[in-house]
């Protein structure tokens, strides 16, 4: 059962009213309180509700006139909302690589594909983390290009009292079913401190109000009233969610990757996130869990690209995330139990695999392998990397032609003791 069952269930009277008494009003009303609650949250002067965030995010570059002959600087580990909207204006969508740690555009990347033509740039807070981002908006001002904020996975998320939605030139925000808030057909909202462009967004949604070409993107009542019912409880989930990524992070951060994050963060937990060691070990839990991969491949990587117009940097980053990562159940409504089996399920994969690599090296050192007195000693790469590739691949180490045992013995002990004791 999915949290948002488990919370109608649980407050289901109170949907049963609210339902009686929006049916009976006219569906196509003014959604302002909405719009009202999304401002306060948000700290903006503007907010504009549409059906779903990738027309929120399209309507962003419409508004800043992107157009074919364009290019708009994007991630390529995302959902592909944060890139399609490009290819919708006609612009070409460029491919950045994200940090290895953040999962968050890199600046490097960023000024390496940025070029004459770079418009915008789409940076959606990825999970609901938040990394400070004033060097990207320095480079923005700096080259006079507009920053949208994808604030789609990030509503209630803030950064030393920065909240998410404010930081955008124009911010984008979605209410779909996997969403901290859902609406029940989904939703997204545009905001903006500017007033033209608010009222372009207005007519936007509303076939352009036959003045420009626009779209039939309006939000129905029924659904802004229960985004704005679930609004007034977004607070008290978030902090039931900080309190299970508190439980993930204590069990399991001296054995997984977990995305780091920056001083001074409110997260949402929209998604926990972890890394495993390879992706026969991301699956293997994957499978064992039933969980979600976000996401499996880079977004250039996606079928449509290559019929797409598009332009990438090297690949090597966001591949190594899609290999490896993957998003652990989390919502307010779980229970003690569903949390406790989703940490021991892991840990007893993760502890088998440890065996499984301890067993290839005694195979090839011996069973007298541990040796703490070892790990000072230095040894050469070439040994690092053989023990390296054998946790990732147990069997790696009998194909290896090697010469010294000492050597391997000492560089597996290292390796070991990094493994078991440090924070990854
Ligand atoms: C980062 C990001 N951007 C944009 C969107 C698009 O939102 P929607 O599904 O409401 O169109 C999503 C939603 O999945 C998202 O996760």
């Amino acid at each position: 059962m999915t949290g948002w069952s488990r919370e109608y269930l649980e407050n289901k009277d109170e949907y049963l009213k609210l339902f009686d008494s929006v049916m009976q009003k006219e569906q196509e009303q003014n959604v302002e309180f909405l719009e009202k609650s999304l401002k306060e949250i948000t700290g903006r002067n503007y907010a504009v509700a549409c059906s779903n965030g990738t027309d929120a995010l399209h309507f962003a570059l419409i508004s800043l006139g992107v157009k074919s002959g364009d290019e708009v600087l994007t991630t390529n580990f995302s959902w592909i909302s944060t890139a399609s909207c490009i290819s919708m204006v006609g612009a070409t969508p460029v491919f950045c690589e994200p940090n290895i740690l953040t999962y968050h555009m890199d600046l490097d990347s960023i000024k390496r594909m940025y070029s004459e033509k770079t418009k915008a740039i789409v940076y959606p807070h990825l999970f609901g983390n938040m990394s400070d981002t004033k060097e990207i908006l320095d480079f923005c001002k700096e080259k006079n290009i507009a920053f949208i904020e994808d604030a789609a996975q990030s509503l209630g998320s803030s950064l030393n009292d920065v909240r998410a939605g404010s930081i955008g030139d124009i911010s984008t925000l979605s209410f779909n079913a996997n969403k901290v808030i859902a609406g029940v057909a989904g939703g997204g909202a545009i905001l903006t401190d500017d007033k033209d462009k608010a009222e372009l967004f207005k007519k936007l949604r509303r076939h352009g109000n036959n003045e420009v070409l626009g779209y039939n993107s309006k939000m129905l009542l029924l659904n802004a009233e229960f985004i704005n019912f679930r609004l007034k409880r977004m607070k008290e989930w978030q902090a039931k969610r900080q309190e299970i990524a508190k439980q993930y992070d204590k069990q399991l951060k001296d054995y997984v990757t977990i995305q780091s994050t920056t001083n001074g963060l409110n997260h949402n937990y929209h998604k926990y996130v972890i890394r495993l060691q390879n992706k026969e070990v991301r699956d293997k839990v994957k499978e064992k869990l039933g969980a979600k991969v976000h996401y499996d491949k880079p977004l250039s990587e996606n079928v449509m690209y290559n019929s797409i117009n598009h332009r990438k940097d090297k690949t090597f980053i966001s591949k190594v995330i899609c290999d490896t990562i993957l998003t652990l159940p989390l919502h307010p409504y779980m229970t003690q139990a569903e949390v406790d089996k989703i940490i021991n399920t892991i840990l007893i994969i993760l502890e088998q695999d440890n065996d499984k690599f301890v067993d290839s090296m005694k195979k090839i050192i011996g069973e007298d392998i541990f040796d703490k007195s070892l790990i000072n000693e230095t040894t050469e790469d070439i040994y690092d990397y053989i023990v390296e590739k054998t946790y990732q691949w147990p069997e790696y180490i009998e194909d290896v032609d090697f010469k010294d045992k000492r050597k391997l013995k000492i560089a597996f002990n290292k390796f070991y003791e990094n493994i078991t004791t440090n924070t990854k």
